[in-house]
């Protein structure tokens, strides 16, 4: 699967940020809570791969890994741009952000093959949580238009890309026992921060907005959303434990029948001059 760069805008200065999902304040807020973590954590992911882009030789996989940079620089520009917003509606987006800027400086201290398995730990959140984003599109029903094409673009270039960041390091660091026991274990504490910290990420901007209704029905909404029928954290739970297989590979959860979403987006959203290529011709 070879990803394509796109160039496409996406307009929030009109939306509510503090109410935009269709299931209420607190849904929105996790969606918004994740957001704060894109714009540095992609760039964390284009870092640990630029440390290893000379020992590619393959030519498909580095023109991969070029398209792979330009998708998630452009995800970083919207959710930066989001980010922004959140802030100027008074949500304390920049001062968590600051958070994950001095957790992912200190993980740059670490040895690079260690960065890359962080890399590929949290491409595949991103890949399973895009999944079920696309394959759930009630989750997101009837909320503001915008963001909802703007989180289904996301979810379809994850998808997209989603076994480029695990090839590289396939390539680089090979199918030994060490390489596996370096991406599991990574995943286990990836796993626990990374949630860790998106709920306390969520409390907190839950708690800023002081008018967003907080009884326990929009909690129990809230624990629906991640635990209920199609919640979540629930559907990820197996596809999560498949990283844990010796030959996994992130196409092993074939979803390509989605990517033919992205045309409608992209006929939305382009940007004029950059003349996107459509998933349909690519
Ligand atoms: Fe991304
Ligand atoms: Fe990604």
């Amino acid at each position: 699967m070879m990803p394509t760069r796109r160039d496409l805008k996406f307009d929030h200065s009109k939306t509510d940020l503090k109410n935009w999902h269709a299931r209420g304040p607190l849904i929105g807020h996790y969606m918004n809570a994740l957001s704060i973590f894109f714009p540095e954590g992609e760039r964390f992911f284009i870092h640990s791969l630029r440390l290893y882009r000379d020992q590619i030789t393959d030519p498909e996989l580095k023109k991969a890994v070029t398209a792979f940079i330009g998708q998630e620089a452009m995800h970083g520009r919207e959710h930066e741009e989001y980010n922004e917003l959140l802030a100027a509606q008074g949500l304390p987006a920049a001062e968590l952000g600051e958070v994950v800027n001095t957790i992912l400086a200190q993980l740059k201290k670490l040895p690079k093959a260690m960065q890359l398995s962080i890399t590929i730990a949290l491409e595949h959140f991103t890949a399973i949580y895009g999944d079920h984003l696309l394959r759930h599109p009630e989750l997101t029903e009837g909320s503001d238009p915008e963001m909802v094409a703007m989180w289904n673009w996301h979810a379809l270039e994850e998808t997209e890309h989603k076994g480029v960041a695990y090839d590289v390091y396939t390539k680089v660091m090979g199918k030994t026992l060490s390489s596996y026991a370096l991406r599991t274990s990574t995943l286990i504490g990836v796993t626990a921060l990374f949630l860790g910290l998106i709920a306390a990420f969520h409390v907190r901007i839950a708690m800023a907005d002081k008018a967003a209704k907080k009884g326990v029905r929009e909690w129990a909404g809230y624990a629906w959303f991640l635990f209920g029928p199609v919640g979540g954290l629930r559907k990820i739970a197996l596809p999560w434990l498949d990283y844990f297989k010796p030959g996994f590979h992130p196409w092993d959860h074939d979803n390509r029948e989605f990517l033919s979403r992205i045309d409608e987006i992209v006929a939305r959203h382009a940007v004029p001059a950059s003349k996107p290529t459509l998933a349909s011709a690519a």
